[in-house]
């Protein structure tokens, strides 16, 4: 169809700078009412409203744009709610509360803008990074997806623009899910969409979608470790939540080099990967358990739950037994499941005291959740001891 007439949608500032982009405006024929009934209302366009701290690096920017906090003095929008890339005292940044009109709230004035160079309506690139005069220091961060595995699936948006085409703005942030539509279908709605750097989501036949308002703010999911990673930039669409139209969105993982490089001079970019593995969560032990001379295994238990998946491969298992002929223990962790880790084995010739070390296992075919056992065995006979303490670090 003759996409051409379709771009625009520019922020409706609810306080100054209206950024205009292109062309027509679409009349607004009303959105699909969407099914919620409910009481908290429909919004986004189809969406619900957004618990505090929900999606804690929202950002509202007075022009009429939502933002992801990038840094702690940077938050990224979308080119199209700004005007040119300079030093800019103009705008303003809230963040920290999903009511804009919380006592609560964080602002910040802005003191510079960079604005995608290569950004057009023809080109795409939908992407602007707005400096802070102060950082908000301890913000929350959304990090940017760098390669296009988070590409499919279910998103979720987020923004305080309009909850019906041509509707009002919104004090509280609303959310809503959408699928991932691929290009080719994006580009029946959109023939001249820019598949390299725009990836589009909604539903065939409508009713949940982005709205005036949303724009600049994050289109993200879940990455393989769970943590929230942005996708998209709410860029454009025809109308809102109309069937046949989703929205477009600024492709995260298409522009993440350029997006970089721009903080790199703006101040810097986030820690590449905070914390990949975080502090291990530890799980111990300290009753005392006599072992018998010469006798019988004994066992000590660690009651493992709260995790997740499996064990890893480099569990850390600190032991603490206190033994006046430590040759004589054989030591061994007990999974779960039941299957023996060695950890030490009895030696006639080590007649030292005490067994304090820490063994790492390769513990990654165990599931973490479930009691593990300590199991010592003194294996001759005259010595004695007790297991004083011992922990698992995951
Ligand atoms: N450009 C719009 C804005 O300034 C966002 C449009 C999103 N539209 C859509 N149908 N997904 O807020």
């Amino acid at each position: 169809m003759t996409e051409g007439k379709w771009f625009i949608r520019t922020a409706l500032a609810a306080a100054g700078a209206v950024v205009t982009m292109a062309a027509a405006v679409g009349t607004a024929a009303a959105a699909p009412p969407s099914s919620d009934p409910g009481d908290v209302g429909v919004q986004v366009v189809g969406g619900t409203r957004a618990a505090q701290g929900e999606f804690p690096w929202m950002v509202r920017l007075s022009m009429g744009c939502g933002g992801a906090m990038y840094t702690e003095s940077l938050v990224l929008t979308a080119a199209h709610c700004v005007n040119s890339t300079g030093p800019n005292t103009s705008i303003t940044a809230t963040y920290g509360v999903v009511d804009l009109q919380s006592s609560s709230a964080v602002r910040r004035t802005s003191n510079y803008v960079y604005r995608n160079p290569g950004y057009s309506t023809s080109a795409g690139g939908d992407w602007a990074l707005i400096r802070l005069s102060q950082p908000i220091t301890g913000a929350a961060l959304l990090p940017i997806a760098t390669t296009s595995e988070y590409n499919s699936g279910t998103f979720t948006i987020a923004g305080w623009g309009a909850a019906t085409e041509g509707g009002a703005q919104q004090r509280y942030l609303l959310k809503a899910e959408v699928p991932f539509v691929s290009d080719a279908e994006c580009r029946q709605s959109y023939p001249s969409m820019k598949t390299a750097v725009e990836i589009c989501a909604g539903y065939d036949q409508g009713g949940v979608d982005t709205c005036q308002g949303d724009s600049g703010g994050p289109m993200f999911r879940r990455d393989s470790a769970g943590r929230w990673i942005q996708v998209g930039i709410v860029s454009y669409g025809r109308g809102c939540a109309r069937p046949g139209y989703p929205g477009v969105y600024a492709e995260v993982s298409a522009l993440a080099t350029a997006i970089r490089a721009a903080a790199a001079d703006l101040g810097g970019n986030p820690d590449p990967d905070p914390d990949p593995d975080p502090p291990g969560d530890t799980f111990e032990n300290t009753n005392n358990v006599t072992i018998p001379d010469a006798g019988s295994a004994i066992t000590s238990d660690i009651a493992v739950s709260g995790l997740s998946g499996n064990a890893p491969s480099d569990l850390q298992v600190s032991v603490d037994i206190r033994h006046t002929y430590r040759g004589d223990l054989v030591v061994d962790l007990i999974a779960p499941d039941g299957t023996a880790y060695r950890l030490k084995n009895s030696s006639g010739s080590d007649s030292a005291d005490n067994v304090i070390a820490t063994y790492t296992v390769n513990a990654s075919s165990e599931a973490a959740n479930g009691t593990w056992k300590l199991q010592v065995r003194d294996v001759y006979r005259a010595d004695t001891g007790y297991i004083d303490a011992w922990k698992l670090v995951f």
